[in-house]
């Protein structure tokens, strides 16, 4: 794989460009409120980056330079993603409503895990092999379902949005991918790396979003046969990491906790 090239990423990072969307094309097209229910997920999760930021804040992430620039651009882009779905769904006629509670507060079992993540980089001089993986398989994921969701609703003004968001989202998982591949060389940091992996992962919003939502999601979009292809390719390409040979992910999830998709879809 090609080198990530930070300094070309860096002068080309920007917003989402919400000018040049259709926005008044919107409701000439039926939005089904299964993909209403998909977006305000996915708008919830972009959203959500700035918190999630917070928890790598207290964490190694930030001691190498080139990490530290890109989350910079990264949280930028993300925020941007959450700001146009929202806008999306206010087109449709699906306003977001104002938030209950306000966003920087997080459940108490968050804070336990942003505090042991925390822990976990003080104590390990790898963290950062981890964190690395982890967003490669969040970004490729996160990617495989905006593409998933064009697929499965069809929507000119949307698709559109998507494609855009996509080109983000690509060039996240990139970087990501390649940091991880760099930094897992040493057998050490890949061998901990997969146990953190193995012991914690679980798909992007978990913890965040109610866990209904969550198998709402992973259905709609990954649950028929090419939905479970889709989900397939994540796995396979984060199995090419030094050593996630192996690696059970999104399939693997889905088969845990979808009862519709499990064996008979697989
Ligand atoms: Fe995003
Ligand atoms: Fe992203």
């Amino acid at each position: 794989m090609a080198a990530f090239d930070l300094e070309t990423y860096v002068e080309r990072s920007r917003a989402v460009d919400l000018s040049a969307i259709d926005w008044a094309d919107v409701p000439r097209y039926p939005v089904p409120p299964e993909t209403l229910r998909t977006l305000r997920y996915m708008q919830d999760i972009e959203s959500h980056t700035i918190i999630y930021l917070r928890s790598l804040l207290a964490t190694r992430a930030i001691d190498d330079p080139e990490v530290a620039t890109f989350l910079a651009c990264w949280l930028y882009e993300e925020t941007f993603h959450g700001i146009a779905l929202a806008r999306f769904l206010e087109a449709a006629g699906a306003p977001l409503p104002p938030r209950a509670t306000p966003r920087g507060q997080e459940s108490m079992a968050k804070r336990i895990e942003a505090a042991a993540t925390a822990m976990v980089s003080k104590a390990w001089p790898d963290f950062c092999a981890v964190h690395m993986t982890w967003g490669a398989i969040n970004e490729l994921t996160t990617l495989t379902g905006y593409r998933r969701l064009a697929l499965v609703s069809p929507h000119p003004v949307l698709n559109d949005l998507l494609d855009r968001i996509v080109l983000d989202e690509s060039r996240h998982f990139f970087f990501y991918y390649r940091q991880a591949e760099l930094r897992m060389h040493g057998r050490a940091a890949a061998r901990i790396a997969r146990l953190l992996v193995d012991r914690f992962w679980a798909p992007v919003g978990s913890g965040v979003q109610p866990d209904a939502e969550l198998r709402f999601l992973a259905t709609y979009l990954f649950a028929g046969p090419d939905g479970r292809a889709a989900a397939r390719k994540v796995d396979e390409t984060i199995r090419r990491l030094p050593g996630f040979e192996n690696v059970q992910l999104l399939e693997a999830w889905m088969d845990r906790h979808l009862e519709t998709s499990a064996g008979s879809q697989a």
